[in-house]
């Protein structure tokens, strides 16, 4: 049996986060061809993507909008090591589904488009990387084509998140013109050559300096001086400040053409930390090897029409697991079978007899667990609570047809425990026209569409008049309840949230009674 030490040592698990049409699936689909997990050629992914969108309506939402909202893990070996690649929603309007995943990463890269550089939503969830204090890499792709020049790209970079790019690999050849890349580290100058439409693995070829100013001139000579400048300036990678979030190594290529796909991936191997004992709620670690234990970062129902089910996503932190143990639900206390873990290869299943440290599984028909839940065999596990984003949007729903009313009323928990949005209830209407509250707007219509499609509870969204919210307690929430343009509502979790008509308001009412306790949530204001 093999320790959990030694094959968490060889995890790497991660997440890519980007705007929209950056690459991110592309260079998802690249990863997985020199992970060798698509044979030899690239072009399934796009077509799993087809698939998916067909056999599952709620999918149909994601292909309406061209947004990729669920989350899906896929797993490849690549050198000695097991990669784990967590998927992102793309959209700002889902960030907290960003954050939860990348409670579940040791590391993220961020995917910039050569010619667009920093976009908004690469901001926005970056921030979400910041606040979840994740090291990142940085790869800037589509280099085959016309775009910035890269040191302005590193300025930007620097200027706009406050980060040093220290970049492992420097290009050669114009933004269009891409000829290949040196390796900073080694010096060495590898030129690729494209494939038809990238879907095989470039031909490289390490070229020895001469022979580089033969063939490539004056690129190789610019990229040389440019490559001699920064070493002058000391940007070299450094692990210590990478780790703490304060530089990040930065990567040249395109994803289309496979043009750096490579070093990327080695530096995913090479950078990205392996799993580390996780932090639970006392403060203290558990160590690799104790018991199994696991977190859920993503809990999601409706996946397969076919099946109806309903998927708790688990990043392993201790442990083997083995399917069929029986596990404990750490919030209920209660029990239960694993016999249904699945691996998650994107949408195809398959079934996990093992999982070690910072691989994810996929445990189907565990009703008990929602996001946040550690799971555990033997030794208790319980992880800290994840924060919950403020939400800025705040709508009142009720059921169309009041004969669905219990349809509705299940559909609107569902929601709730898989924290597709938030529910908050008042206690005079309850559970009859509880108010959803998004950090997104987006997050109403996926809530709408599940609501009928997946529950068959069509709702009405009426706009409520607030604006923000702040963390309360029972004491203060009984003098703001009785104040004029705040509302106190509560969660299922006991939480309860103080509604502000405006944030002109909410600073008047602080200013008037700072003995109230009115707490700030995370990315408040930064994500919208
Ligand atoms: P996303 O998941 O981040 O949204 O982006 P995706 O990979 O879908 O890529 C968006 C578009 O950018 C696609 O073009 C894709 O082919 C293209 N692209 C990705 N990487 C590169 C690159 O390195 N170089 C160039 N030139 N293009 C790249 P599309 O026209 O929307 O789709 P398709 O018809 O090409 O598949």
């Amino acid at each position: 049996m093999a320790d959990p030490r030694t094959e968490a040592a060889r995890r790497r698990t991660f997440a890519i986060i980007s705007h929209p049409d950056a690459g991110k699936t592309t260079l998802t689909e690249k990863f997985l061809l020199y992970g060798g997990a698509l044979g030899k050629e690239a072009g399934s992914v796009k077509a799993r993507q087809g698939r998916r969108s067909a056999t599952s309506d709620w999918m149909e939402l994601e292909q309406q909008r061209g947004i990729s909202i669920t989350s899906t893990v896929l797993q490849f070996e690549y050198r000695d090591c097991v990669i784990n690649l967590l998927d992102t929603p793309g959209h700002r309007d889902f960030s907290e589904d960003t954050y939860r995943v990348l409670v579940a990463a040791d590391a993220a890269i961020m995917v910039l488009d050569a010619a667009k550089g920093i976009e908004p939503q690469t901001l926005k969830l970056f921030e979400v990387c910041r606040e979840r204090e994740i090291p990142f890499l940085t790869f800037i792709n589509k280099w085959d084509r016309p775009g910035k020049a890269p040191l302005e790209l590193l300025d930007e970079i620097e200027e706009t998140l406050v980060v040093e790019p220290t970049p492992v690999t420097w290009p050669v050849g114009i933004p269009g013109d891409f000829r290949g890349v040196i390796h900073r580290g080694t010096g060495i100058y590898t030129r690729f050559e494209r494939t038809a439409r990238g879907s095989t693995i470039a031909p490289e070829e390490e070229v020895e300096a001469a022979e580089a100013e033969a063939s490539d001139g004056e690129w190789w000579l610019a990229a040389k001086e440019e490559v001699e400048l920064l070493d002058e300036v000391g940007r070299g990678v450094d692990v210590k400040t990478f780790l703490a979030g304060e530089s990040t190594p930065l990567f040249f290529g395109s994803a289309l053409t496979n043009f750096g796909v490579r070093f990327l991936l080695d530096g995913v191997v090479d950078l990205v930390p392996p799993p580390a004992p996780r932090r639970l709620a006392d403060g203290s670690r558990r160590a690799l090897d104790a018991p199994f234990s696991g977190l859920v970062f993503k809990v999601q129902a409706g996946m397969d029409k076919a099946h109806r089910d309903r998927i708790a996503f688990v990043r392993v932190c201790s442990g083997r697991f083995e399917r069929g143990i029986t596990a404990v639900a750490e919030r209920t206390k209660r029990q239960f079978s694993t016999k249904y873990a699945q691996a998650m290869f994107g949408q195809d299943r398959d079934t996990a007899d093992e999982a070690y440290p910072g691989d994810v599984l996929g445990l189907v028909n565990a009703n008990d667990l929602r996001v946040g839940d550690a799971v555990y065999v033997d030794e208790p596990a319980s992880f800290p609570p994840l924060p919950a984003f403020a939400p800025e949007h705040f709508m009142r729903a009720r059921v169309k047809d009041t004969s669905k009313f219990k349809q509705f009323r299940k559909g609107v928990a569902q929601l709730d425990e898989e924290g597709a949005i938030q529910v908050l209830r008042e206690e005079d209407l309850g559970d009859q026209a509880p108010v959803l509250a998004a950090v997104g707007p987006m997050q109403f219509e996926v809530a709408t569409y599940r609501l009928e499609n997946e529950f068959g509870a069509p709702i009405e969204l009426t706009a409520t008049p607030y604006t923000i919210a702040r963390k309360t307690d029972s004491e203060s929430a009984s003098r703001l309840n009785a104040m004029q343009g705040v509302a106190v509502m509560s969660r299922d979790d006991g939480t309860q949230l103080a509604l502000f008509e405006s944030k002109y308001w909410m600073d008047r009412v602080l200013a008037d009674h700072p003995e109230l306790t009115l707490d700030r949530m995370i990315a408040e204001g930064g994500l919208n």
